[in-house]
């Protein structure tokens, strides 16, 4: 189950969005068909030397998991008792935090509900906390998985974006919720077309 739920849920969802975002800005979704395309050629997939060298997916699949990260949420107990934020915590209180709220925190992230991948460039992350950004949580007991589910996400995405294009369901309201993972209350639809009408593919 905690594989299932922490590894294969969350990079699911993390994909989801992705596509929902990407087809709610068409013109972010072009260039990242333009770099696939530069990156696989004629490949379905690129190769893991070509998956580094997708940069802008990179940058759009980071500001997904800002704005909606898989895992909302974390939580610890503690171990003695402490002062936070002015409350006093007793020993053996579960504390939880919202990793959302942080990604929704103006100081850090001007117009925060507005997507713009750009936010993820090595110039204008440079100087912003390291802790403003934790979709995988944090310290010793942060996501062990992070490293694979970025590969996973990307390379799912390659492969769906190289063939197809996404566009949202007319008339469908996508609501975020948290169910454990950030999902949405009734589903998120979209429309799927080939990108290369003739091919069919
Ligand atoms: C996009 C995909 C993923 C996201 C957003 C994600 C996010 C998270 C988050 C937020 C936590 C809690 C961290 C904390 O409390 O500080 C966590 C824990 C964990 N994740 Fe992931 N995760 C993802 C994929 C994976 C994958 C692929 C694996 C394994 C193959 C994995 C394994 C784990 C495990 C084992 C924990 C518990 C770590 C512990 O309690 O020590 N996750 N993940």
């Amino acid at each position: 189950m905690v594989t299932l739920l922490a590894a294969h849920h969350t990079t699911g969802v993390a994909v989801s969005w992705t596509l929902h975002l990407l087809g709610l800005h068409p013109a972010a979704a072009d260039r990242v068909a333009d770099e696939l395309d530069r990156v696989a050629g004629d490949r379905a997939a690129p190769d893991f030397a070509g998956l580094r060298r997708l940069t802008y997916l990179e940058l759009v699949l980071k500001e997904s998991m800002r704005l909606y990260p898989p895992g909302p949420y974390g939580a610890r107990e503690t171990t003695e008792p402490l002062v936070l934020g002015g409350y006093e915590v007793p020993a053996g209180t579960t504390v939880f935090y919202p990793f959302w709220a942080l990604h929704m925190n103006p100081a850090y992230w001007p117009e925060p509900q507005a997507f713009r991948p750009e936010r993820f460039t090595p110039e204008e992350a440079a100087g912003r906390p390291r802790f403003a950004y934790v979709p995988f949580g944090l310290g010793p007991r942060g996501c062990e998985g992070a490293g694979l589910a970025m590969v996973e996400a990307e390379l799912i995405l390659a492969v769906l974006l190289k063939r197809f294009r996404f566009r949202p369901a007319p008339g469908h309201e996508v609501t975020p919720v948290e169910r454990f993972v950030l999902w949405a209350a009734d589903d998120i639809r979209m429309i799927v077309e080939p990108r290369d009408p003739l091919r069919g593919t």
